[in-house]
């Protein structure tokens, strides 16, 4: 397949797009390289790989590159509640703005499958799961601007949806600001982290985990399309302190402290079922406890000390 990956050097994209070459398919990548990263250098050995530095929002330059992708992956996006609160404008024409003009763009036949935040659940009802079918009730820009995305996406045909749970792993384009990401850094740099909300329960997934999503979903396409999927570890809703002693049974010296420091902008509280997703027949392979050794031996290597002796 040609595959066209808007933001696919970032996070995800620096994963899934050597993932989907190593799978035989043509890969696009449409990146403005935001934060200067340099990922991708290992796809550039593909014959099938093409690059193009630009942006999502300009018509004519998407114009040109739906004109020969069979399936889109839009990953482009001002990610997270507080990069949107930094620039809204971004925020709003990027995550949301971009998304309607693909939608426009793209053919009837060619296929969609978008990321969204399960954040969009915003504040659960206390105990109860969420599913697909659950209210989505986004606090911040960011979780407005994605739910906006999807609607978009999901009401045109051949589409789908895959609403995330807080990814964690190793990614050549690191993000540290992700919650296991960051709890696992500050536990092997600073052995301490003071957490607040710390009752509050999340879902997670490993990134290896979200690629594997996306293959499967563009191989299983016809059965799958049409609706949104959550996708998320079902034995992994765990308050940020119940994460916190699942990393201190790997890294014993880490302290942890509850205070009120802190307040999620979107008030991230609730329990997941992923279970649509599951019934398709995909099976996760990343647990917490593998992603945490993951991230353990990555932060080994990653280590900020340029302004530091040690
Ligand atoms: N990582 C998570 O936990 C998570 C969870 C849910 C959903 N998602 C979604 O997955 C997608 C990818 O997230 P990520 O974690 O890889 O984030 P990221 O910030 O690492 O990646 C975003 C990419 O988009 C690029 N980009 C930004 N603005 C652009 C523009 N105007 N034109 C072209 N490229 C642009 C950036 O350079 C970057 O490579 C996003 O849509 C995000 O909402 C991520």
């Amino acid at each position: 397949m040609k595959i066209l990956i808007t933001g696919g050097a970032g996070y995800i994209g620096s994963v899934l797009a050597p993932r989907l070459l190593e799978a035989g398919h043509h890969v696009t990548v449409l990146d403005n390289f935001l934060f200067g990263q340099a990922t991708l250098l290992d796809c550039c050995k593909h014959e099938g790989f093409r690059v193009v530095r630009g942006d999502c929002r300009d018509e004519a330059l998407m114009g040109k590159l739906l004109a020969q992708a069979d399936a889109i992956i839009p990953l482009a996006a001002l990610v997270g509640a507080p990069m949107c609160s930094a620039d809204t404008v971004g925020a709003r024409t990027i995550n949301q703005g971009a998304i309607e003009l693909l939608c426009r763009l793209a053919a009837p036949e060619q296929r969609i499958l978008l990321p969204v935040t399960n954040s969009g659940y915003g504040i659960g009802d206390k105990g109860k799961v969420c599913t697909e079918d659950s209210p989505l009730r986004p606090l911040s820009l960011y979780g407005s601007t994605k739910v906006a995305a999807e609607q978009a996406v999901l009401s045109r045909p051949n589409s789908l949806s895959f609403r995330l749970a807080t990814v964690f792993g190793l990614s050549p384009r690191m993000r540290i600001d992700l919650l296991v990401n960051d709890f696992v850094h500050r536990a092997v740099t600073d052995r301490a982290v003071v957490v607040f909300e710390g009752h509050f329960k999340r879902n997670y997934i490993h990134i290896q985990d979200v690629v594997r999503a996306f293959a499967f979903g563009l191989e299983h396409f016809e059965q799958m399309k049409g609706r949104p999927y959550n996708v998320g570890l079902e034995d992994a809703n765990l308050s940020k302190i119940e994460l916190c002693a699942v990393i201190k049974q790997h890294l014993p010296q880490f302290t942890y402290l509850e205070a009120p420091v802190g307040e999620d902008p979107d008030k991230r509280d609730y329990i997941v079922s992923n279970q649509r997703l599951l019934s398709t027949g995909f099976a996760t392979e990343w647990s917490l406890d593998r992603g945490i050794k993951e991230l353990i031996k990555g932060y080994t290597i990653l280590r900020n000390a340029r302004y530091s002796n040690v």
